[in-house]
């Protein structure tokens, strides 16, 4: 009997258990507004880490609605609050997210007489960063009884820091009981763009069953979707069979959601539903955008049709619409807004020839909000954050300094151009208590004229950057405590009369006298007999440290796994006495091996398929603590190849880099094989590349293209014999939420045919068309090489926005396309239009340069990855400024430039190396044709 144990795998990356307001792994931010007595706790419903808000706002007091508001289902979320009694304007300050993409913003409001008033406030305004989000009317739908509202937007995020502000508008102190955000699939919600966000209205699914409100993690996007059902009006149809995916689904709607739907109780009637308008001034949208989701859950035969007309008003909009066949699903939407009338009515009647009643399973209402108002520019608002954090400044320092006009921060001027953002003019911030040093970031205030701030106990130097702002004619510091001379960049300025520095009243500060550069001189060569030496000793021990480290890890091979994984036991009794419990985990950890039974709990039965692909389908699943993974399932396997497939799975756990998508486990359990890995929800490069939905700006497919590369360097480099990849494309690099990019289906040989699965013993070439390299396609001896020319093709993908092989005007690889453009220097003829000359021409030159030399004919003058990598480097140097949060993202250590030998240690996987990964094919390999995991 297989014990029954857990892997519990924490991924330092993305712990769930983390309490921050930090995204977790998924990307969501869960935040209970005015938590206090603890910083988090696991939602019962969810299973999602709510935290308090404590670390993102710096005003509000916490509160607790009172007792007689608790509810049994009610999320944990509304119990406690914050309230702004104080300034006009009130923020969140949300960080890490991703810039550019599409996010889902939730803000809940449940007033529960919390400061036992009973006088709920009858209004106030929401932002989304400097955008208005809407009205928070307690008194309007989507409020119930007890003043509760929940509002909901989908928006493009311009940066990676986001403010979510609440605008005392006279309407009673406002206050927020929560605050979510999930990303989206950047496909998702097509008609959400850099201009225009969705206010959500109305989600509702019909004929839910029991009622039940759908949300995570039967959602992956924790869109909510509420439920309505009319028993008088409608039949109800629910299925448990598995409604089909839609490759390029805009929507997704949750599988749960389309496996109920509501016809009319005749077969003659039609269904109607619809929405009032919101009253102006309160909603500025210029009407109305509709998603409805349909699926048919009746096995139809050979005659049956069911065909309706869509018309909204009475006035056709969808005539004759038939939903896809039995168990597949279907949507029809408008991407310009309705106009606006006082109520929308949506009907779906029959048409003359069918044999059936209309249906429908869900429908999704949205206002627009217009998103153009644009914040200071993010380098002057993020220097301004810093000096407001730093010097603690009350004043009203909140939300974006300079927009609104009407609420630019105090003692604060801004520039205002119609083209350009905002820019932090002046500062004055004399008399304002202010203690420390003088602040670096105010050397970041590019367009800043003029800084006062005399008459503070400001202590240290004055900081050199200051003379680099070029517009700054006035400088006042008197009345301070600085020491130190005045730096010679300000003094030329000064001389050359285009700065005019105050600096009375600093007891301490030398301003170019004999005396004080003698006092300079001591304290410099008390620098070389101090601070040296001591520099000194820590560089020895640092070194003495690393040393240290690595001799260990050296030592225990398996060690770098030890920060990523632990195990914890499902059933303590159950535990074997024969085992010390570290022994045993240690074994587990080594095989990182699932029973079927395992993986059937951790995708929920098989419940939701991501994509299909040849070696089998893709789940959706969930390990114990929450990490969500992709599960690939292969069923009636032979027992051809098993061993080999075992090695190679083990091989493959330990082969971790922050741009591979990490194998977390496999299963070979009867006649099941299957493989575990680590969840990616951006999904593939393809579908961000292939121009629908929004594209990728060029910074972030650059910065795609150079975190492939590092790890196909680290697949060439990593192991002896090298890893050879053999199917480098598109539709294999997965990017996950913070839209890193993670090389995919590595490892496993390829000798198994991808159509009808069976193992193939001859070796068989490999590759998809349009990526194969010609060299390897003659001799069948893939070489590292063969994926550095396969690299070269995505890189033209990542150009020209154009597929690997075009069909236009007849069909022609990218390589010939391209060569013949530049050969007549043409590169706007060949980039992405879709970029819109959103780039550096020197750097997109230079990718194009890359890609065509990693496709030159001859392997010999292709270059190696690690060229590849060092090129795409100087590139994003030259891109420059775009990418702040570069190398940073993943938290899971670099183990490449370590040298570190994933593939050797462990004593059983000796054998199958050379058949695993070898260059040659000479012994008989064994693999699984891992097809692309489209999700
Ligand atoms: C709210 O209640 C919790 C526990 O019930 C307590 O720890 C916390 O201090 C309360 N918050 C306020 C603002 O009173
Ligand atoms: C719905 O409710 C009934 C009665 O409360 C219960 O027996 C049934 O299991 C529920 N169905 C689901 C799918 O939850
Ligand atoms: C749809 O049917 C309803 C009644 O069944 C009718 O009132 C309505 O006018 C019809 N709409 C259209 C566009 O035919
Ligand atoms: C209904 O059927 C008739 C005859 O088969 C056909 O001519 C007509 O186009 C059909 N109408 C629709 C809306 O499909
Ligand atoms: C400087 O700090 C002292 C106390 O530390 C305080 O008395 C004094 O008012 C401060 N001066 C200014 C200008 O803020
Ligand atoms: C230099 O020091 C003398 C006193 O030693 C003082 O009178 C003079 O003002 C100082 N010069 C400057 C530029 O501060």
């Amino acid at each position: 009997m297989a014990p029954r144990w857990w892997l519990l795998i924490l991924f330092l990356g993305g712990s769930v258990l983390q309490a921050s307001s930090q995204p977790n792994s998924r990307g969501f931010i869960s935040i209970d507004c005015g938590l206090m007595g603890e910083e988090s706790y696991v939602d019962d419903e969810t299973n999602l880490l709510y935290v308090s808000d404590a670390g993102i706002t710096d005003t509000g007091t916490p509160y607790n609605i009172s007792a007689e508001y608790y509810r049994p289902w009610r999320s944990r979320n509304v119990r406690s609050l914050r309230s702004f009694p104080d300034g006009a304007r009130n923020c969140y300050t949300l960080r890490s997210l991703v810039s550019g993409l599409k996010y889902l913003f939730r803000a809940t409001f449940l007033y529960g007489n919390y400061d036992g008033l009973n006088k709920p406030p009858t209004s106030f305004d929401l932002y989304i960063g400097v955008n208005f989000w809407t009205v928070v009317n307690m008194s309007w739908w989507g409020s119930d009884q007890d003043n509760r509202a929940e509002v909901e937007a989908i928006v493009v995020v311009p940066h990676d820091l986001v403010q979510v502000c609440l605008v005392n508008t006279g309407g009673g102190t406002p206050f927020i009981s929560g605050l979510e955000l999930r990303p989206l699939k950047m496909s998702l919600y097509p008609q959400a763009t850099a201009e225009l966000g969705l206010f959500v209205r109305r989600r509702q699914n019909f004929g839910a069953i029991n009622e039940t409100i759908i949300r995570f993690p039967d959602d992956p996007y924790d869109r909510i979707w509420d439920t309505w059902s009319d028993a008088t009006m409608w039949a109800e149809m629910t299925t448990t069979e598995r409604v089909n995916r839609l490759d390029g689904d805009y929507f997704e709607a949750p599988m749960a959601v389309l496996q109920t739907a509501i016809t009319p109780l005749n077969a003659s009637g039609s269904i109607k539903f619809g929405w009032d308008a919101e009253p102006q001034p309160n909603n500025l949208s210029p009407g109305y955008l509709a998603v409805l989701h349909f699926a048919e859950l009746q096995l139809l035969d050979g005659d049956a049709l069911r065909q309706f007309n869509i018309s909204l008003n009475d006035e056709s909009r969808f005539p004759g619409y038939t939903p896809p066949g039995y168990l597949n699903r279907g949507y029809v939407y408008n991407s310009f807004p309705y106009p606006r009338v006082s109520s929308y009515d949506f009907s779906l009647n029959a048409t003359a020839n069918t044999t059936l009643p209309p249906i429908i399973n869900a429908y999704e209402v949205f206002s627009v909000i217009t998103t153009t108002n644009v914040g200071t520019e993010p380098q002057d608002a993020s220097a301004a954050m810093t000096i407001k954090a730093k010097y603690k400044v009350q004043k009203n320092w909140m939300g974006d300094p300079c927009f609104p006009k009407t609420m630019t921060w105090d003692s604060l001027n801004c520039s205002y151009a119609t083209a350009s953002p905002p820019r932090i003019t002046s500062i004055n911030l004399s008399s304002s208590g202010l203690n420390g040093d003088i602040s670096s970031s105010f050397g970041n205030l590019k367009a800043l004229e003029y800084l006062n701030l005399s008459n503070n106990n400001l202590t240290g130097s004055i900081p050199d950057s200051l003379s680099q702002l070029q517009s700054l004619t006035d400088i006042d510091l008197s009345g301070n405590q600085l020491n130190g001379s005045i730096p010679s960049g300000l003094l030329k300025r000064i001389q050359d009369g285009s700065l005019n520095l105050r600096h009375g009243n600093n007891p301490n500060l030398c301003t170019g006298n004999n005396t004080c550069q003698l006092a300079a001189k001591r304290k410099s060569k008390l620098a070389i007999y101090v601070v040296v030496p001591l520099f000194v000793i820590v560089v020895i021990v640092s070194v003495a440290a690393v040393v240290l480290f690595l001799l260990r890890r050296r030592k225990q091979p398996q060690g770098s796994m030890d920060n990523m994984v632990t195990i914890k036991p499902q059933n303590e009794e159950e535990m074997p006495t024969s085992h010390g419990g570290a022994n045993y985990s240690l074994r587990l950890l080594e095989n990182c091996q699932f029973t079927y039974k395992e993986l059937k709990m951790i995708t929920n039965g098989f419940e939701r398929v991501l994509g299909q692909g040849g070696f089998g389908r893709v789940y959706d699943g969930f390990l114990e603590d929450g990490t969500q993974v992709a599960v690939k399932l292969r069923s009636h396997s032979s027992n051809q190849g098993v061993k080999e497939f075992l090695a190679e799975a083990r091989i493959l756990t330990r082969v971790h880099h922050k741009n591979l998508v990490t194998m977390i486990g496999y299963c070979k359990d009867g006649e099941y094989m299957a493989l575990v890995y680590e969840y990616m929800s951006q999904g593939t490069l393809q579908e961000h590349i292939a121009g629908r939905g929004r594209s990728l700006p060029w910074w972030q497919r650059l910065r795609i293209a150079l975190e492939s590369a590092q790890g196909l360097e680290y697949l060439h480099t990593a192991c002896n014999p090298p890893l050879i990849h053999r199917d480098v494309k598109a539709t294999n690099i997965l990017l996950n939420a913070r839209l890193e990019a993670k090389i995919a289906d590595f490892g496993l040989s390829k000798a198994f045919d991808r159509h009808n699965g069976n193992y193939i013993s001859t070796n068989a070439l490999v590759g998809t068309p349009g990526y194969v390299d010609p060299e390897y396609q003659a001799t069948v001896q893939p070489t590292t090489k063969s994926d550095v020319y396969s690299f070269g093709v995505v890189l033209l993908e990542l150009v020209t926005g154009k597929p690997a092989i075009l069909s236009e005007p007849e069909p022609t690889n990218i390589i010939h396309w391209v060569r013949q453009r530049l050969a007549r220097g043409n590169i706007e003829g060949v980039v992405d239009v879709q970029m819109q000359g959103g780039y550096n021409v020197n750097s997109v030159w230079k990718v194009a340069e890359i890609a065509l030399k990693c496709t030159a004919q001859a392997s010999a003058q292709r270059p190696s990855m690690a060229d590849v990598v060092a090129q795409l480097q100087e590139c994003v140097v030259l891109e420059g400024g775009h990418t702040p949060d570069f190398n940073t993202g993943g938290r899971n250590s670099d183990y490449s430039s370590w040298n570190y030998n994933a593939c050797a240690g462990g004593q059983s996987t000796d054998v199958s190396r050379n058949a695993a990964f070898g260059t040659e094919l000479r012994m008989p390999t064994v693999g699984l044709g891992l097809a692309p995991a489209t999700r």
